[in-house]
């Protein structure tokens, strides 16, 4: 049988082929099948041994034809791309070039770049949270009035659309462990009033490194070096005390500004200094409830708005813009 199976198995050419060739040996009134089934007339001594035979030539038989399977299924896919002709994404456009990258796909592409060159990891995750990934695992319990504080969509069945990027924070310290660096930005959601400064959808990032020996010293090095790449120039930072329940300490980050040279501007209001981000030690709570000890571990946190970055980036005053779909207002801002 074997022999016979490898002979059927060099021959297969078209996807029809390999139906048969499953129809004959693999499906249930397959030979593989039938002989299985002839077991059963066998002296006892010699079952075991023989089925042991058969199981192992019907693993080899679905992994070799599996394997076959997928080689024609890829070649025939590719045949037919390189047969259709009526649309060639490669041709050069003619004339006028039409699209261009949204400005929140260029400044989250940027604050991706500053940071990977740094050793962070690039994750997205799911615009949609469990209450826990949302609050709880980031020491929101139930009863506390933080969770008033953001506008939340509610599901059916009791998940949330994430009001915070910092909703995938526990996920991602499971993940990759008590010795990380990794960015995660995407859209989040709030149920708002619009108006010039409030979308109900936009965008965040939010960042953490977790290792033993982690300070404050390394988040201010890390903001200002991100920060100035972004803005392709010198940027200072400051921390004042703020409060996040995630983060213990927690501050509120300033950045220098970057449109005056912290002269004092309109963007700034002439205080030389924008408000930027979020940021802190990650609370004890917040490393225990990942299965991460505190003790031995400590990690920075931080987060921002990368629609208010394209904003600040681009001098855009209405926030309105970004979900507009108005390409023409989107390539006067880009
Ligand atoms: N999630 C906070 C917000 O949306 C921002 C934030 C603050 C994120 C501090 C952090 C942090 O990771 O450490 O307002």
């Amino acid at each position: 049988m074997k022999k016979e199976i490898e002979v059927a198995l060099s021959g297969l050419k078209t996807e029809a082929d390999c139906q048969a060739f499953h129809v004959a040996w693999l499906g249930k009134d397959g030979r593989i099948t039938a002989a299985v089934q002839g077991l059963r007339n066998l002296p006892h001594e010699e079952r075991a041994k023989a089925g042991q035979e058969l199981n192992i030539l019907k693993r080899e038989t679905e992994a070799s034809f599996f394997k076959r399977q997928e080689g024609i299924k890829q070649a025939a896919a590719d045949a037919k791309l390189m047969n259709d002709k009526l649309v060639d994404i490669t041709i050069p456009p003619i004339g006028e070039v039409k699209g261009s990258l949204h400005p929140i796909t260029r400044v989250m592409r940027e604050v991706e770049e500053a940071f990977a060159s740094m050793g962070f990891i690039i994750e997205d995750g799911n615009e949609i949270a469990t209450e826990d990934e949302n609050f709880t695992f980031l020491n929101i319990p139930h009863s506390h009035p933080a969770r008033d504080i953001q506008d939340t969509f509610w599901l059916s069945n009791g998940n949330v659309l994430r009001t915070h990027t910092t909703a995938m924070q526990n996920g991602l310290l499971q993940k990759y462990g008590p010795e990380c660096r990794v960015l995660f930005p995407g859209r989040c959601y709030r149920n708002e009033n619009l108006d010039a400064s409030h979308d109900m959808a936009f965008f965040q990032v939010d960042g953490i490194m977790v290792n033993k020996d982690i300070s404050i010293a390394n988040l201010i090095y890390f903001m200002k070096t991100a920060l100035s790449a972004v803005f392709k120039k010198d940027i200072a930072v400051r921390l004042r005390p703020g409060f996040f329940p995630f983060t213990e300490p927690s501050f509120e980050l300033d950045a220098s500004c970057a449109f005056c040279e912290a002269k004092g501007c309109s963007t700034c209001k002439q205080s030389g200094w924008i408000e930027f981000c979020g940021c802190g030690m990650i609370h004890p709570n917040v490393l225990r409830m990942a299965n991460i000890d505190p003790e031995v571990y400590q990690g920075f946190a931080f987060g921002f708005g990368l629609t208010r970055l394209a904003m600040l980036k681009f001098g855009v005053s209405d926030i309105r813009v970004f979900n507009s779909g108005d390409v023409e207002k989107l390539k006067a801002v880009g």
